[in-house]
């Protein structure tokens, strides 16, 4: 296992306690009481599973200025709640009519479709009681530039957005510049977010910052470029979810517009452009370096 594979499965188990914790059966201050059976579809969503990638790009990126831990745990914990919702309003009857995710029924199909909707919305309206926390940083200013970002990366001209674009799209055949924004909106966004949050919470500069931004808005269309040739290559058992749905749904994507071959290689093109924007960090950006390799290797 090299040292990326051993962090991402590092920071994996920390940001799953941390979910388990903010997702207590019991209710916290402030609070009237938590419904069983929502805390279940909460759990069922959250926990045990998934790659947790996001979350390793906040503490990544956060501990290339040696931000402080806890804080990014905060972060990338809020992160991987609107991540997870994402996930369960997707798969809804009503949006990609999904039955597997991280190789489990979906939410809608392990409850219905009512709590896999509150379900969606609990985990989104989460994120941002953990991010406003005291605990997420001690600069309040910081904690409103993350809220109004992630706010902007998870919205109407982010993932909610893109995923709106996705279902609609808003010319008859989308050509290939409306598609890659489509994506860099539905799944770019958030990824992006969580390469700068690292970089905000540990006070980069704003030349830094901006390597940051760069490295996620590549890598943010790597993944979904890998996401969307998995679906054509992959197997189900090897995903924990269901595959060749973008073309039985009709689904617009790059690589439906470029085949396989050329969207394998724009796929590794995005990981030079990020690798290269990282570069100003030298050795220390060697993780997110193999990040953005795994982005386009990974096998699910
Ligand atoms: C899947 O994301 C949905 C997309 C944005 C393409 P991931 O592949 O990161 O899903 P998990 O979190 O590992 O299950
Ligand atoms: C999902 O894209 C993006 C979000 C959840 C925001 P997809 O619909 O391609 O994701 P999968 O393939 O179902 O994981
Ligand atoms: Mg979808
Ligand atoms: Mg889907
Ligand atoms: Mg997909």
């Amino acid at each position: 296992m090299n040292l990326f594979h051993h962090q991402l499965k590092q920071d994996a188990i920390t940001v799953e306690t941390r979910l388990a914790e903010v997702l207590s059966l019991t209710n916290i201050s402030g609070e009237i009481c938590r419904p069983k059976k929502l805390m279940m579809s909460l759990r069922h969503a959250a926990l045990n599973g998934g790659k947790r990638l996001r979350p390793f790009l906040v503490m990544q990126t956060g501990r290339l200025f040696g931000a402080n831990q806890s804080n990014l745990l905060q972060i990338a914990t809020a992160l991987e709640c609107i991540h997870c919702y994402s996930l369960v309003h997707d798969d809804l009857p009503a949006m990609d009519d999904d039955d597997l995710r991280r190789g489990k029924p979906t939410v809608h199909k392990a409850f219905d479709e009512a709590t896999a909707i509150l379900a969606g919305d609990g985990l989104l309206t989460l994120a941002f009681d953990i991010l406003s926390d005291n605990s997420t940083h001690n600069n309040p200013q910081t904690r409103i530039t993350l809220i109004s970002k992630l706010a902007k990366a998870a919205g109407i001209g982010g993932m909610v957005g893109g995923q709106m674009l996705d279902l609609y799209p808003e010319s008859k055949s989308p050509d290939f510049s409306e598609i890659a924004r489509m994506q860099a909106m539905k799944t770019g966004a958030l990824i992006k977010f969580a390469c700068e949050a690292g970089g905000i919470c540990g006070e980069a500069s704003i030349t830094e910052l901006n390597a940051l931004s760069i490295y996620g808005q590549a890598i943010g269309q790597a993944f979904q470029l890998a996401d969307d040739i998995l679906d054509v290559t992959a197997t189900e058992s090897q995903l924990g979810k269901g595959t060749g749905k973008d073309d039985k749904q009709g689904k617009q994507t790059q690589l439906s517009s470029l085949g396989l071959k050329v969207t394998g290689e724009m796929a590794k093109d995005l990981v030079s452009q990020a690798c290269e924007s990282v570069s100003i960090f030298g050795e220390r950006s060697d993780l997110l370096v193999q990040a953005a390799h795994f982005i386009v290797s990974r096998e699910n």
